[in-house]
């Protein structure tokens, strides 16, 4: 495995790794354990757009394993303004690091990327593509919670259009034989490229009401409201989702939820106390998970 684009890009097998491998680095994660797996390695984290978890537990993952970083947050400070083309930047920082995460609004751009970069490169979102290493967190924090990945109930709801972390979920999701139903109005349906690609077993609907008694997991996204081109869209379709404790009187006991974060209130602050809130766990399992992805891509023990 050299870049990390796409979920297609990584196997069964490096997944499985991957998740075990977060599991046991979780101490380390912690600041319980120490590790100098990656001592003299770097990491480039290059954000063109903006970000908390996933450049900071990036970092925090880096440095955990006793690695360095480089990189910035606001590509306002960088040659980008300038005018310097994505291709020449990669070219030149795949010279200063072992790796780069790329976030970037243009989809497809992590694919540009990883073609110039002689270092791997990891999508950490690229526009409406996608966001596999969220995925890899996110399966990690489903078989925490769930305890297995396999024969799910899954919802998925929300911004389906445009949400990136999603469109890696549900092709992920499909390895496991898992039953999916995405939840969300017509006009932020979740595009055809995305269902092409998987096998029968999912559903599309426009309310949760029909479906949530038989979920395991509903997984809740936020509106891309700087993704849509006409902010009169965005009008029509915000706030359009709200969970809350109430909307989960009918959830199974068990049921969690999950939700990339962050959140602008399509989850009410009520179902944190609930035994079904797990998107703060979630959040912090970016930081094994990440752990692993780079020991694996660095070439630690
Ligand atoms: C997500 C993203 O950037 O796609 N955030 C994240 O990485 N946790 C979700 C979002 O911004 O809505």
């Amino acid at each position: 495995m050299d870049h990390v684009v796409t979920i297609q890009d990584l196997a069964d097998d490096e997944i499985a790794s991957i998740l075990d491998r977060a599991r046991e680095l979780l101490p380390v994660a912690r600041g319980e354990e120490r590790s100098d797996a990656l001592v003299g390695k770097i990491l480039a984290t290059c954000f063109f757009e903006p970000s908390t978890r996933t450049r900071l537990s990036f970092e925090t993952a880096m440095q955990r394993l006793g690695g360095n970083v480089i990189g910035f947050a606001d590509s306002r400070t960088t040659s980008h303004l300038k005018g310097e083309t994505l291709a020449d930047a990669v070219r030149m920082v795949a010279g200063y690091a072992d790796a780069i995460v790329l976030r970037h609004p243009q989809e497809g751009s992590a694919r540009l990327a990883a073609e110039m970069s002689d270092v791997p490169v990891i999508n950490g979102g690229d526009g409406a593509g996608q966001h596999p290493t969220q995925t890899l967190l996110d399966l990690f924090t489903i078989r925490e919670e769930l305890g297995k990945l396999e024969g799910l109930t899954v919802g998925l709801l929300g911004d389906l259009r445009y949400g990136r972390t999603v469109h890696s979920l549900a092709a992920a999701l499909a390895r496991y034989d898992t039953t999916m139903h995405f939840i969300a109005p017509e006009s932020l349906a979740m595009p055809r490229r995305v269902t092409a690609g998987l096998p029968d077993g999912w559903s599309a609907h426009t309310t949760l009401n029909g479906v949530l008694p038989e979920l395991d997991l509903l997984y809740v996204t936020r509106i891309q409201k700087e993704r849509f081109p006409d902010p009169e869209d965005y009008v029509r379709v915000a706030g359009a989702y709200t969970i809350s404790a109430e909307t989960l009187r009918d959830a199974k006991p068990g049921l969690r939820v999950l939700h990339p974060l962050p959140r602008v209130g399509e989850i009410a602050t009520d179902v944190d106390e609930t035994d079904h809130a797990a998107y703060f766990r979630q959040a912090f399992n970016g930081v094994p998970v990440r752990m692993a992805l780079l020991e694996m891509l660095l070439g630690g023990d």
